[in-house]
């Protein structure tokens, strides 16, 4: 299967790493920089591959190459309109979270690939991890019973050096702030595992130590849940003096799940009314990772290459990449209003909160 990345930065290792282990053939990278494409190539000794083009201009490159399976890491603003471009060539697309900056753009990115039956993973890579798999699964055999609550804690630290390796981060129209950029794959695992439908959000951002950004550096919100659960957010990067934790708890009547690790990774707490042997295996559980961003991007690629082969949405689809956006929107929106959000959001976008700090 012919594949292309566009934008080589920080992330796009991961993609490259995913590309290789699931054998498709890496046709072309792109980047408006040169050296991001040699860089990202040689981290897998792939830089004397004649193989693989380099282009600068993705549109060039998907006239030329006509790839079937293209992957966008540039900085999140760009993602929503790259996405929709490629969608009308009918290419298939992993889109790096978050999917879009506006619902009204997810929206259309939904719209147009159902159109055209093109499918679309949004890449919340961390629903792939043994951890989260197997709380999933806890949660779809219905061993936690009715929920009652579950919360997620990302408490991390992003200083100075790490906002200025790119002008993009921390603004309103390219990134957002640390719950749309790094807390954005726990909220995903929150709304996911609490059962998607949300009644009304009530948050609160500040932005306490990064006032070199435009956006929030920490944010809290509370999550009522159609089903009657309730969910906690705390997310920043304004913890001293390193990453703390990314932790996911999950309450039923029968059950008590704690993911935590650095990419809720590991299985800190795994108790169970019903429980069986079978249990032990599950108690302290560790994924190994070589860093933050876990080794999700592998399974994610090869689901969807079988999406693609079988005719089916990916496991994390473009819907899954619209509730994780319309989540963090919701306690922006929240914030600015003073006041609780209801939900389905009809429009807002991370560039409505111009101006908030
Ligand atoms: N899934 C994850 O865990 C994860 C982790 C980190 C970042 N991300 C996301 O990935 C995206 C990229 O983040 P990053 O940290 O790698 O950023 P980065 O700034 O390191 O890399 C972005 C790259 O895109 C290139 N680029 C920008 N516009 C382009 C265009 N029009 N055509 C081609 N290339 C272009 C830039 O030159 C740069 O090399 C962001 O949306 C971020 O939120 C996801």
């Amino acid at each position: 299967m012919k594949y292309a990345l566009i934008g080589c930065g920080r992330i796009s290792t991961n993609h490259i790493k995913a590309a290789v282990n699931n054998e498709l053939e890496i046709a072309a990278v792109c980047d408006i920089l040169d050296e991001r494409m040699e860089e990202v190539l040689s981290k897998h000794d792939l830089q004397s591959d004649k193989s693989i083009k380099r282009y600068n201009d993705y549109k060039v490159m998907v006239e030329e190459i006509k790839p079937e399976l293209v992957s966008i890491a540039t900085e999140s603003g760009s993602h929503a309109e790259i996405a929709l471009y490629l969608i009308d060539k009918g290419i298939n697309v992993i889109i790096e979270k978050p999917m879009a900056m506006s619902i009204k753009d997810a929206d259309e990115i939904i719209r147009r690939s159902n159109e055209k039956n093109v499918k679309v993973s949004a890449c919340h890579q961390n629903r792939f991890n043994i951890a989260v798999q197997e709380m999933r699964n806890a949660l779809e055999a219905g061993r936690f019973g009715k929920l009652s609550h579950g919360s997620i804690h990302v408490r991390w630290n992003r200083n100075k050096d790490y906002y200025e390796q790119a002008p993009w981060r921390g603004t309103w129209a390219e990134d957002g702030g640390a719950l749309m950029n790094q807390c954005i794959h726990g909220i995903d695992l929150l709304r996911w595992m609490l059962g998607d439908e949300i009644e009304e959000v009530y948050g609160v951002t500040k932005q306490q130590f990064h006032d070199y950004l435009e956006a929030e550096d920490i944010g809290m919100a509370v999550v009522k849940f159609k089903n009657g659960a309730v969910g906690t957010i705390e997310g920043t990067t304004n913890v001293y003096p390193k990453n703390l934790e990314e932790t996911l708890y999950l309450f039923g009547e029968n059950g008590t799940v704690k993911l935590g690790g650095k990419s809720t990774n590991n299985i800190d707490v795994w108790d169970f009314k019903d429980e069986t042997e079978e249990d032990s295996r599950n108690k302290g559980l560790e994924e190994a990772t070589s860093n933050v961003y876990g080794n999700g991007h592998t399974s994610l690629f090869k689901d969807v290459m079988n999406a693609i082969k079988e005719d089916r949405k990916p496991y994390v689809d473009a819907v899954a990449g619209r509730n994780a956006l319309e989540l963090v929107l919701s306690v922006y929106k929240s914030q600015k209003e003073g006041r609780a959000v209801k939900l389905p959001l009809k429009d807002f976008s991370s560039i409505d909160m111009k101006g908030e700090f």
